[in-house]
């Protein structure tokens, strides 16, 4: 087992001494838990690579303790600050265009998949901590290996990970529970490179602009916006009208499916249909409904507005074909 401890004052001093020594650290952030290394240390970074199994054309979000640290490395404009003053610390990342390696930033290329643009973000709690007492970014992936299912707690990355990872600092179940938004302003245009943990809407709300969607298959812009994803050992059925004998069942809100009693087990993302309450669960459900071994597990229709939107991208993934 790799070394687990609470996210206390000492628990920010031992992720420091980590992350110094070129090590992996498991954060709780409010969104999922992350895999993070020295953003600018390339045997550090690569280290994240390895252990998640995750492909290299696939870039990582640097976190920032504050906007500060973001301008020592990518160039904001109007909205993108705009955004971060009001959205951050939060569950949105933005990427910008890097500054120059001329100018002094020392982001290690494979952090950023060799592109010339960076995903920043500031999240939200302690972690923050950790990142300002290190005094430079941190490059952090969910902590799960790659394909699998983001984890919500400590014990999650844990049982994923195992001794890939050199401490694991636990500050209990993620309050978000979905990653964060991936949002990138092109001139006048704003662009949703992912639905995550900020609803799109209230990004709407704030810029007075929309936020264009991409089209999926067109997902270059996002190179880790992988078809199949999320992946439980079940296959998914999404959007069920019927519960087929065997299967287990993901339900969501007050009226149940018909067939709902042949299910071998069954659990409820929110019995108010309470969308926040719904993303919070989702990761977390879709682990326990695969221990029971069932061959299927049925989702129930889940609205597609709000955090609604990023809960159904997440299922559609993990109801992808697999290779
Ligand atoms: O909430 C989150 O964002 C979590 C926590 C740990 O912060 N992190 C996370 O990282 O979800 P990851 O690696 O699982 O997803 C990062 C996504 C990938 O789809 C990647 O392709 C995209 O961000 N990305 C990273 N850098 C990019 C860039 N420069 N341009 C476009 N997309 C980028
Ligand atoms: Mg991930």
């Amino acid at each position: 087992m790799s070394r687990m401890i609470k996210l206390d004052q000492s628990g920010v001093q031992a992720a420091v001494d980590v992350l110094a020594d070129g090590g992996l650290v498991a954060i709780p952030t409010e969104t999922v838990y992350g895999l993070a290394a020295d953003a600018t240390n390339g045997e550090a970074v690569a280290s994240i690579f390895a252990a998640k199994g995750r492909p290299h054309f696939n870039p990582l979000i640097a976190h920032v303790s504050d906007l500060d640290m973001a301008k020592r490395y990518v160039q904001f404009d109007a909205v993108s600050e705009a955004l971060s003053h009001h959205f951050w610390p939060g569950p949105l990342t933005l990427v910008l265009p890097l500054l120059p390696a001329s100018e002094g930033h020392n982001i290690h290329p494979l952090a950023t998949a060799g592109l010339e643009t960076l995903a920043v973000r500031m999240p939200q709690g302690a972690v923050r901590d950790i990142i300002r007492q290190f005094d430079r970014p941190i490059s952090a992936p969910s902590a799960n290996r790659s394909g699998r299912i983001s984890p919500t707690s400590a014990e999650a990355v844990a049982e994923d990970l195992g001794e890939r990872v050199d401490l694991i600092l636990d500050a209990g179940a993620c309050e978000v529970g979905l990653e964060s938004t991936i949002v990138k302003v092109e001139g006048d245009a704003l662009y949703l490179l992912r639905p995550g943990g900020l609803a799109a809407e209230e990004i709407e709300a704030f810029t007075g602009k929309p936020l264009l969607r991409l089209d999926q298959r067109a997902a270059i812009q996002a190179p880790g916006m992988l078809k199949s994803h999320y992946a439980p050992n079940a296959q998914m059925r999404l959007n069920v009208d019927e519960v087929h004998a065997g299967e287990a069942l993901l339900a969501f809100g007050q009226t149940r499916v018909q067939g709902h009693e042949n299910a071998v087990a069954t659990l409820n993302l929110s019995e108010s249909g309470n969308l926040r309450e719904a993303a919070a669960n989702l990761f977390d459900y879709m682990k326990k409904l695969d221990t029971y071994g069932a061959a299927t597990i049925a989702v129930e229709p889940i609205p597609v507005s709000g955090l609604g939107e990023a809960i159904t991208d997440r299922l559609a993934r993990a109801a992808a074909p697999r290779d």
